[in-house]
C-alpha cells in the first residue's frame, strides 16, 4: 500500500535558533493532525539534521535536500549519505529542479546519488518536472520520460520501491502559479504508467508520487483528492506552522 506523504522543503532558510523554533511548533501541531499512517517530513538545511531528528521522534521524519555522489574523500564542502544518515535523518531530495537548473545536475549524476542514498538507508525523494517553454510546446511527456528513464529506471525493482517520487512543475515552484488538480493528475497518472512499464503494476501501485509547485492550505485540498496524488512537497507553506499542519489537516479531511 502506498503511503501518504507531506514533505516541507525548507531550502537554504532558518538560522540554527529559528529552525529549532519553528521545527517544535511543527511537531506539536503535527502531534493532533497527523494519522497514523501518513508520513510527515521536513527537509532542513544540513545544519539542522542532527538535532531535529532528535526532537521529531516518531511524528516528524527528517531528510536532507541534497547529498554528495561520492563515498567520502578530498570533496570540499560536500556531504555524503554515511554522514546524513548518521544524524538520524531517513530521507533525502534528489533532483530538485534549483539543483538541476542552479547546479547543473545532470540524470546521469541524480543517477548516481540515489544509489549512493540506497546504499546508506536513505529514501529518496526523487524530483521531476518540465519548464514553461517545455509545457507550452507540448514536449513534457518526453520530457518526464527521460527523467525518469536516466534517473531512476536502472534501479532494481527492489531499490525502486524506496522511491518517492515528486511530480514539481518548474513554472509552479515559487511562482504563486499552481498546475490545476486535473493537470497534476494527468501528469501523476502518466508517471504510474510509465513505472508499471518498466516495474508492473504491484510496484507501479505502490509508488506515492507526491505533487509539488505553490501548494498551500487552499489549494491543497482539490489536489489531493485526485486519486494518483499521494501527497506533497511543500516549499513556502512549510516555513509556517499553521500553513503546513492546515495543509496535513487538508490532506486528511
Ligand atoms: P513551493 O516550492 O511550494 O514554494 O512552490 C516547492 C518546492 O520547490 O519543492
Amino acid at each position: 500500500m502506498r503511503k501518504n506523504i507531506i514533505a516541507g522543503n525548507w531550502k537554504m532558510n532558518l538560522d540554527y535558533n529559528e529552525g529549532v523554533s519553528l521545527f517544535s511548533e511543527i511537531v506539536n501541531m503535527v502531534k493532533d493532525e497527523r494519522k497514523g499512517d501518513q508520513l510527515v517530513v521536513i527537509c532542513p538545511p544540513y545544519i539542522h539534521l542532527n538535532s531535529l531528528a532528535k526532537l521529531g521522534g516518531a511524528e516528524v521524519k527528517i531528510g536532507s535536500q541534497n547529498i554528495s555522489d561520492n563515498e567520502s574523500g578530498a570533496f570540499t564542502g560536500e556531504i555524503s549519505a554515511k554522514m546524513v544518515k548518521s544524524t538520524g535523518a531517513e530521507y533525502v531530495i534528489i533532483g530538485h529542479s534549483e539543483r538541476r537548473e542552479y547546479f547543473a545536475e545532470s540524470d546521469e549524476l541524480l543517477a548516481a546519488k540515489t544509489k549512493k542514498a540506497l546504499e546508506h538507508h536513505l529514501n529518496p525523494i526523487f524530483c521531476i518536472g518540465e519548464t514553461l517553454d517545455e509545457r507550452n510546446n507540448g514536449s513534457y511527456y518526453e520530457v518526464l520520460k527521460k527523467q525518469l528513464l536516466h534517473g531512476l529506471f536502472s534501479l532494481t525493482e527492489a531499490d525502486f520501491s524506496k522511491i518517492t517520487i515528486a511530480y514539481e512543475p518548474i513554472w509552479a515552484i515559487g511562482t504563486g502559479l499552481t498546475a490545476t488538480p486535473e493537470q497534476a493528475q494527468d501528469i501523476h497518472a502518466f508517471i504510474r504508467s510509465e513505472i508499471e512499464a518498466n516495474y508492473g503494476f504491484n510496484v507501479a501501485d505502490d509508488t506515492s508520487i507526491l505533487y509539488g509547485g505553490s501548494c498551500n492550505p487552499k489549494n491543497a485540498n482539490e489536489l489531493f483528492s485526485q486519486k494518483d496524488i499521494d501527497g506533497g512537497l511543500i516549499g513556502g507553506a512549510s516555513l509556517k506552522s499553521r500553513d503546513f499542519t492546515d495543509i496535513i489537516r487538508v490532506f486528511n479531511s
